[in-house]
């Protein structure tokens, strides 16, 4: 990979993101069949974490750990990054102890900073802004089922969140269409709508009607409505969002062939129902199994040769 760091899909090329993701899907393999890649042998990945987490926090390890490699869990707080310290300090500092960074937080700046300064890999592992790990998991996970990116519909229904502007940017660098919908005043940053759709137009869309969103769609993503950070909301949100919940009568409007996808943590009964989740459409634990694989791709494109 040319670029040092992933601060967002968007950065990327479509060359890289597509190898990423062949690199992605032959590390699978490989792991899959017992063999091994020791290419970060002696390397330290620091992990910060303003925020909390499962799959990321858990992938990121296990990945560096397969990788022959070491990872490192800090606390936001006890860095105390922009207030202890500088990030650009902070970014020097890590830079002459660690061979990597991901960092988990609020401010997208704060990824930014750190790439900017730190001579070594910076890695965004969600900041309120975007979510670029996930969205590429997501598209090796809709390649994997479907055999190919091409001519592949999403509909996302929920929050123009994080995940949702990673998934505009994924359909920037690859052939997905991705049609948007979510209640009034909850939209996708409108620069991010905008520079996607100058770039490939119709293939984004913004709406307000899940129904529309979901005929002809081959994937019906979504996602929580009060992110991390957003907990305050949780009521108003809930009222608001109440016609977007992804579920059996939603799912009635769809091809019978179309897949549900869900970042996770899922709020049950919020945004996705039981039966959805549970029933036969859901391919969300495939979709967090491959977070894994993606993070050890990313891991040794990133970090293994240098
Ligand atoms: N999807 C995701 O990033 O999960 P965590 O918040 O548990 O890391
Ligand atoms: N939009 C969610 C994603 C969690 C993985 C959040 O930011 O909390």
């Amino acid at each position: 990979m040319r670029n040092k760091d992933l601060v967002s899909i968007d950065r990327l090329t479509s060359e890289e993101v597509g190898d990423l993701l062949t690199l992605a899907k032959d590390l699978k393999a490989v792991y899959r069949h017992g063999g091994r890649v020791d290419s970060l042998r002696g390397k330290v990945l620091a992990m910060v974490f303003a925020k909390p987490s499962l799959r990321t926090r858990v992938s990121f390890e296990v990945a560096t750990v397969q990788l022959g490699g070491h990872a490192m869990y800090i606390t936001h707080a006890e860095v105390g990054l922009g207030k202890r310290e500088a990030v650009p300090d902070a970014a020097k500092v890590l830079s002459r102890m660690v061979d990597g960074i991901m960092i988990r937080t609020f401010a997208q700046g704060e990824v930014d900073g750190l790439a900017q300064h730190a001579s070594i890999p910076v890695i965004n592992g969600l900041t309120d802004l975007y979510h670029p790990c996930q969205a590429l998991a997501d598209l090796m996970t809709i390649d994997e089922h479907f055999g190919t990116l091409d001519g592949i519909r999403v509909a996302y229904i929920g929050d123009g969140n994080n995940v949702a502007h990673s998934l505009i940017n994924g359909a920037r660098r690859t052939p997905i269409s991705l049609a948007i919908a979510i209640p009034r005043g909850y939209e996708p940053k409108a620069e991010i709508v905008a520079a996607a759709q100058a770039e490939i137009g119709t293939r984004l869309t913004i709406g307000y009607d899940p129904v529309a969103a979901v005929r002809g769609a081959h994937v019906i993503y979504t996602d929580v409505w009060a992110s991390m950070g957003q907990e305050g909301q949780r009521e108003e949100r809930l009222a608001r969002f109440a016609g977007f919940q992804v579920n059996d009568e939603l799912l009635g409007h769809s091809a019978p062939d179309a897949v549900v996808m869900h970042c996770l943590p899922a709020h049950r009964g919020e945004e996705i129902t039981d039966a959805v989740m549970d029933g036969p459409r859901a391919i969300v634990f495939d979709q967090a199994e491959n977070r894994l694989h993606l993070q050890r791709a990313l891991l040794h494109a990133l970090m293994g040769s240098r």
